[in-house]
């Protein structure tokens, strides 16, 4: 049975979605079919395909009322829209279904966790929105409430959790079969803590511990969490809000967190051992991660920061998109991320240009485009005179440019927008602490029309960042003050 507020979606979406040029789109980053989007959710392996779901508010370009989105791939760079998922549409979500995941039952049915939101009349007469974790059952694209709804509600939290904060369960199996999931939720010290679930059967779930406490170290609240076993250590992936800046690792409002350690599975302890930010650039939260079919641990995030929404014009037929999914490994207790290597499918026109002297500013013969990919070696032309200055712009034209520079002095890799056609007063530069040779440095940079995401050395840092320059803007060029000399490899792509 289809409701009449999922009937209502499906329907609109259809027509809008359809509406939307593909080259008002990104050519390989999932977008809403139409509207708002915001947090992957449910991703997964299911029935052979990649599923990715998503926050989404099908009706206008901004939060509202959550949806599911669906849509489903082959390779995780070309994705198909599937009819909208869920709608809130049942007294435990009527405020919204929002973030969650998904599991293949061993049944074949696909089983989706998400939190509802209802409303919940105060002592004192006023109304407020409580959180709590509900189930859906589906084959793949058409979904039921579980008519056990909700399934952990405040009942299920340990002392001093909220359940006006008490969201975003995300299920994984532990090596014995029994499912976990994480969820985040905020404790009495009004910070953020994830909390471990455990089930026999994904329906039936039982309170178990706290899997990780914040503190109030890393922000207040702790969403979207994702916790998995990765080159013999344990990730715990979170997205805090309301951070404060600590040097150049985190930065204020919305942040995210990757903490290492190990874990006993029979207890449920977590011992930290590590911490670092996901993404050092403007754009990236809440990311959710799958293992491949070939033992790959794969990330995607979503390429927006909520302090920075206003980047994104309220006429927008769409707004909100996902990160490049990135191949996540572990040294030396330090996360490295590369781009999905199926990217390497979508290069056409490929290029190379060995020890070009850079002093002002360079082009280089067919070096243009909104989706391309580059991966740029620079250093010093002399090693006694390093240069002050390296930068890559683009996105370009006579008006708008937008930059990665690099200053070695200062060991500093900059994401720099200001100059990309934004009227808004947010946030549009962020620094980054890179590790360099002398002044040799490699990034490796992918555009996609409305996104750039720059992955420093061997992946030990990445900076994204979404822009809305008019497409029209395909300028890439090259900066020094001072001499430098660099290497390119250049491609475009697209189908
Ligand atoms: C994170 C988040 C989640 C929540 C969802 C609501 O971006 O705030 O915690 O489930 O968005 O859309």
């Amino acid at each position: 049975m289809i409701s009449r507020e999922l009937q209502r979606a499906r329907e609109y979406e259809a027509e809008y979605g359809a509406a939307i040029h593909p080259e008002q789109r990104p050519v390989f980053h999932l977008s809403p079919r139409c509207g708002w989007m915001n947090d992957p959710n449910g991703f997964g392996i299911y029935q052979g395909k990649y599923h990715m779901f998503y926050q989404y508010y099908p009706y206008a370009s901004h939060w509202d009322s959550m949806h599911w989105g669906h849509a489903v791939s082959s390779d995780l760079l070309h994705w198909e829209y599937l009819p909208c998922a869920l709608a809130p549409d049942t007294d435990p979500d009527r405020e919204g279904c929002f973030s969650g995941s998904a599991f293949p039952l061993p049944d074949g049915r696909h089983l989706l966790m998400y939190t509802g939101v209802s409303r919940e009349q105060q002592p004192g007469g006023q109304f407020r929105e409580i959180q709590a974790q509900n189930i859906a059952v589906g084959d793949g694209t058409d979904y039921q409430k579980y008519e056990g709804n909700p399934v952990l509600t405040a009942a299920d939290l340990p002392e001093g959790g909220s359940r006006f904060d008490f969201r975003d369960p995300k299920i994984f199996p532990l090596s014995d079969g029994r499912l976990c999931c994480t969820i985040g939720n905020r404790p009495a010290d009004d910070s953020g803590q994830i909390l471990l679930y455990l089930s026999e059967d994904g329906f039936r779930w039982k309170y178990w511990k706290v899997l990780a406490a914040n503190r109030n170290r890393f922000g207040r609240m702790w969403e979207c969490p994702d916790f998995f076993p990765l080159d013999g250590k344990w990730v715990l992936l979170t997205s805090p809000q309301d951070m404060l800046p600590q040097g150049f690792e985190y930065h204020n409002g919305n942040g995210t967190l990757c903490l290492t350690g190990s874990f006993d599975e029979a207890e449920g302890n977590f011992t930290e051992e590590t911490d670092q930010a996901i993404d050092y650039g403007i754009d990236f939260y809440a990311p959710q991660t799958v293992l491949t079919p070939d033992g790959r641990r794969v990330m995607i995030g979503w390429l927006q920061n909520w302090d920075a929404c206003a980047i994104r014009r309220p006429e927008s037929v769409w707004a909100g998109q996902m990160s490049l999914p990135r191949e996540l490994s572990l040294r030396n207790g330090r996360l490295y991320q590369q781009p999905l290597r199926e990217l390497a499918s979508l290069r056409r026109d490929e290029k190379e240009f060995h020890d070009i002297p850079v002093s002002g500013q360079v082009r280089l013969p067919g070096i243009q485009g909104r989706a391309v990919e580059m991966e740029i070696r620079v250093r010093p032309a002399d090693p006694a005179a390093v240069f002050h200055k390296f930068a890559v712009r683009f996105a370009e034209d006579g008006q708008f440019h937008t930059a990665f520079s690099f200053r070695p002095h200062e060991g500093i890799l900059k994401a720099d927008r200001k100059f990309s056609g934004s009227r808004r007063a947010i946030v549009h530069q962020r620094r980054c602490l890179v590790e360099h040779r002398d002044g040799a440095l490699t990034i490796r940079l992918i555009l996609d029309r409305f996104s750039a995401e720059c992955f420093v050395g061997e992946g030990e840092q990445v900076m994204s960042m979404a822009l809305y320059t008019d497409t029209a803007a395909d300028g890439i060029s090259f900066f020094a003050d001072g001499d430098a000399v660099m290497d390119l490899k250049f491609a475009r792509l697209g189908d």
